[in-house]
C-alpha cells in the first residue's frame, strides 16, 4: 500500500488556519505582518512544537520547522509556501503549500520513517507583494535577490515599515537569511493551487510545473495640474486622470499584442486630490507585466517607456515616472526534481500535464540557490486572489500525497 497523507487532519487545518482573516464572504484577508499575520505565524508554530519539529526565524521573518534526518552529513529538503494573503484572498493560495509541508512531515511521524536527510517547511514573508513591495520579499531575501537592509525600510501605504512591522509582531529572528543548518537545501518543492483554468478544463488532479513567467512591477506617477472643472476650458486642460487612464488602455492593449502568455494588469490606482470638481492633478498606479520569454517582457518595457513619452510629448506640461519595482526573468525549474514530481504522480496513478505558472511563487526564488520544482491542483473554476477561491479536499490530498513521495524520493 502506497504511503498516503491523512487527507481530513490537512482539510481540518486549511480550515482552521482559514479562521485566522476569514471575511464574510468565505475569504481571507491577512495582509503580511499584521496581526492576523502573527496569530497565523503563531498557530503554524504551536502545530510544529507539538509535531516536535524545531522551528528557526530568519532576519525577514521567514520561518523554517525542521525535521532531522539518519544522515547528518545531508542538506534538507524543503516543502513551503507562504500565508500571508491578498486582501481578498481565498483560503488556500499560499497556505494549502505550508499545510502540505506539515502534513507530510505528520504522516511521516505517524509512519515511524525518519529519511536520511533532514526535512523542512518554510514559510516565507509577504509573498503576496500586496501591502509592501516587493512580492516574494522573503524568498527574494533568502535567495540573494534583494538586500535585506533595503527590503526592512520598504513602507506600506500609511508609512510603516516592514522593519517596524516584523519587530511589532515579534517574528524579527536572529537567523542569517540564507543560512541553512548543514547547508543550503538540497531541493525545494512547492504545492500550490494552479490559480487559472487549465488543469479543470483538462479535468486532471496534477500539474507539474516546469516553470514560471518572468515578471516587470513598476510604479507610475503621472503628473498634471489640479484646476477647477468648471471655468477650466477642455482644451487648456493637463488631467493627470485621462493621462494615466490612456495608459492604462495602452498597457492592455500591450500584452494583447504579446499573446498568448503576455500577461498586463493595472490593480492600484490613487487619484489626487481625488475631489469630483477638480481636475486630477496627480495619479499614481501600478503596472504588473508577465511573459514566458525575457525578450518579450523586454519589449513590454519598451513599448511602456514610448507610450509614457508619446504622452509627454502631447503635453509638456505633463509628467510621467515610471520607476521598476520588481524584475525577475522567466524561471524554469530543476529537471530532476520536475522528474521526481512526475514520477510521484505517475506512481500514486494520478494523471497529470505541464503547467506553466502565471503567478509568481516562491520557488522561484528558490530556484535560484536550490533544484526546485512546484505540484499544481485544480482551484474551482480557476479562480484565486478571491474571496470564491476554493478546491477540493481530495484534490489536495492528491497534491500533498505528490509531495509527500517527491520528498521522500529526494531525501531517502
Ligand atoms: O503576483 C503573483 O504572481 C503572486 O500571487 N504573488
Ligand atoms: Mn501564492
Ligand atoms: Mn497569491
Amino acid at each position: 500500500m502506497t504511503l498516503q497523507i491523512n487527507s481530513d487532519r490537512l482539510w481540518q487545518s486549511l480550515m482552521h488556519l482559514a479562521e485566522i482573516g476569514a471575511t464574510a464572504k468565505g475569504g481571507v484577508c491577512r495582509l503580511a505582518l499584521t496581526d492576523l499575520d502573527r496569530q497565523g505565524r503563531d498557530l503554524f508554530v504551536a502545530w510544529c512544537r507539538d509535531a516536535g519539529l524545531s522551528v528557526r526565524v530568519d532576519a525577514i521573518g521567514n520561518l523554517f520547522a525542521r525535521r532531522e534526518g539518519t544522515d547528518p552529513s545531508r542538506r534538507a529538503v524543503a516543502m513551503g509556501s507562504h500565508i500571508d494573503t491578498q486582501p481578498t484572498g481565498g483560503k488556500f493560495d499560499g497556505n494549502f503549500g505550508v499545510l502540505a509541508g506539515l502534513e507530510v512531515l505528520r504522516t511521516l511521524d505517524d509512519a515511524g520513517i525518519r529519511t536520511a536527510a533532514p526535512l523542512e517547511v518554510a514559510v516565507w514573508t509577504n509573498e503576496e507583494g500586496s501591502r509592501f513591495v516587493p512580492v516574494m520579499m522573503g524568498s527574494g531575501v533568502f535567495s540573494g535577490a534583494f538586500g535585506l537592509d533595503d527590503v526592512l525600510l520598504q513602507q506600506d501605504i500609511d508609512g510603516l515599515s516592514v522593519g517596524a512591522e516584523l519587530a511589532r509582531i515579534g517574528y524579527a529572528g536572529s537567523q542569517v537569511p540564507g543560512e541553512v543548518p548543514g547547508g543550503m537545501f538540497d531541493a525545494y518543492f512547492e504545492a500550490h493551487i494552479e490559480q487559472g483554468p487549465v488543469l479543470e478544463a483538462h479535468d486532471l488532479t496534477i500539474g507539474v510545473v516546469p516553470g514560471a513567467l518572468g515578471q516587470r512591477w513598476y510604479d507610475v506617477v503621472v503628473t498634471g495640474m489640479e484646476a477647477h472643472a468648471g471655468p477650466t476650458p477642455m482644451n487648456q486642460r493637463h488631467d493627470a486622470l485621462l493621462a494615466a487612464s490612456q495608459l492604462v488602455q495602452r498597457i492592455n492593449q500591450i500584452a494583447l499584442e504579446h499573446a498568448p502568455h503576455a500577461r498586463g494588469t493595472v490593480g492600484f490606482l490613487q487619484v489626487s486630490p481625488n475631489s469630483r470638481n477638480t481636475i486630477p492633478g496627480t495619479v499614481k498606479f501600478s503596472v504588473d507585466f508577465r511573459a514566458l520569454d525575457d525578450e518579450v517582457l523586454a519589449a513590454m518595457d519598451q513599448a511602456l517607456q514610448d507610450s509614457c513619452a508619446a504622452l509627454m510629448a502631447s503635453d509638456p506640461r505633463l509628467n510621467i515616472a515610471v520607476e521598476q519595482v520588481v524584475y525577475f526573468k522567466p524561471c524554469r525549474f530543476d529537471a530532476d526534481c520536475i522528474g521526481l514530481v512526475r514520477n510521484a504522480a505517475e506512481t500514486l496513478g494520478l494523471a497529470n500535464m505541464d503547467v506553466v505558472s502565471g503567478a509568481g511563487h516562491d520557488a522561484v526564488y528558490l530556484a535560484a540557490v536550490a533544484p526546485s520544482a512546484m505540484i499544481f491542483v485544480p482551484c474551482k473554476d480557476g479562480i484565486s486572489h478571491n474571496e470564491l477561491e476554493d478546491a477540493q479536499q481530495d484534490h489536495l490530498a492528491a497534491g500533498a500525497n505528490v509531495l509527500l513521495h517527491a520528498v521522500l524520493a529526494r531525501a531517502s
